[in-house]
């Protein structure tokens, strides 16, 4: 660990029945980086993500965040500690509009009562410059379901950063979007990074990983088995094998 650590983790291992998810997995990230996570699929990519963030507990390893110990906190724990996260498949509320699911993001349980307040109104004002900020802010009074996916995704992402969240972790952010929300997604990424956010991005769109990245992890198996700059992680034997399974 230095001062720059970010998360970090050791021997983080999770078993589902006979299968190994994460295995033993030692890996840590920078402040202030881009970092991505790519593997085939199944190698553990999510799974790694969820005992980061507390959705689930590893069976042993730790994971800490800029030094301190948090491992098997609750997720709220982690989210009060500064890492945000999307979820590989989209959460949304289909049925509310893109407004009230920027609010429900920030308060579960509160936001008719948010909606009806005079406390309400900075959160609504700050909900609408997340959503200009992803450029879906017309889209504020359209019920989520009507968003083509890549804007949902943009809507998650505007949730996600309802939290003012230090690190932001993203699952496929890329993932059945098309080309022109996948530029928006990089821009937003880089100009957020720029801001000062470390990202943690699991992603298979493999010229996206290659031009938005610092640093590379590559998990095969439930194991990091090559890290470094995209280069140098593109021309890893290991990871051409993993890849191409021979
Ligand atoms: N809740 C669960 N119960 C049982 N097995 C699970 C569960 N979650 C994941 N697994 C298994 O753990 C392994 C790792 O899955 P994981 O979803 O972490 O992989 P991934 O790298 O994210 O894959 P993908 O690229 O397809 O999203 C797989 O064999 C998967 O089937
Ligand atoms: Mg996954």
């Amino acid at each position: 660990m230095n001062s720059t650590t970010n998360i970090a983790t050791t021997g983080l291992t999770k078993s589902f029945g006979g299968v190994r998810a994460v295995d033993h997995a030692t890996v840590e990230f920078q402040d202030g980086k881009i970092n991505a996570v790519i593997g085939p699929n199944g190698s553990g990519k999510t799974t790694f993500f969820n005992c980061v963030t507390g959705m689930i507990r590893p069976d042993s390893g730790t994971v800490s965040y800029r030094g301190r110990d948090v491992t098997g906190k609750a997720p709220h724990r982690i989210a009060a500690a500064g890492i945000g996260r999307s979820f590989q498949l989209c959460r949304i509320f289909p049925r509310m509009t893109v407004l009230e699911n920027v609010l429900a993001a920030a308060r579960p349980r509160g936001v008719a009562a948010l909606l009806g307040s005079a406390r309400g109104t900075a959160e609504i004002e700050r909900a609408r410059g997340w959503l200009r900020r992803v450029g879906i802010d017309h889209l504020e009074g359209v019920e989520a379901r009507d968003l083509s996916y890549g804007q949902q995704k943009l809507l998650e992402l505007a949730g996600v950063l309802m939290a003012e969240p230090e690190t932001i972790m993203l699952d496929e952010p890329a993932g059945g979007v098309n080309p022109a929300l996948i530029d928006r997604i990089a821009t937003l990424v880089r100009e957020l990074n720029a801001e000062g956010r470390t990202f943690i991005v699991v992603e298979h769109n493999m010229e996206l990983v290659m031009s938005l990245s610092d640093h590379v992890v590559v998990f095969d198996r439930g194991r990091p088995i090559a890290e470094g700059p995209p280069d140098t992680v593109r021309a890893d034997p290991a990871v051409l094998e993993a890849y191409l399974g021979v």
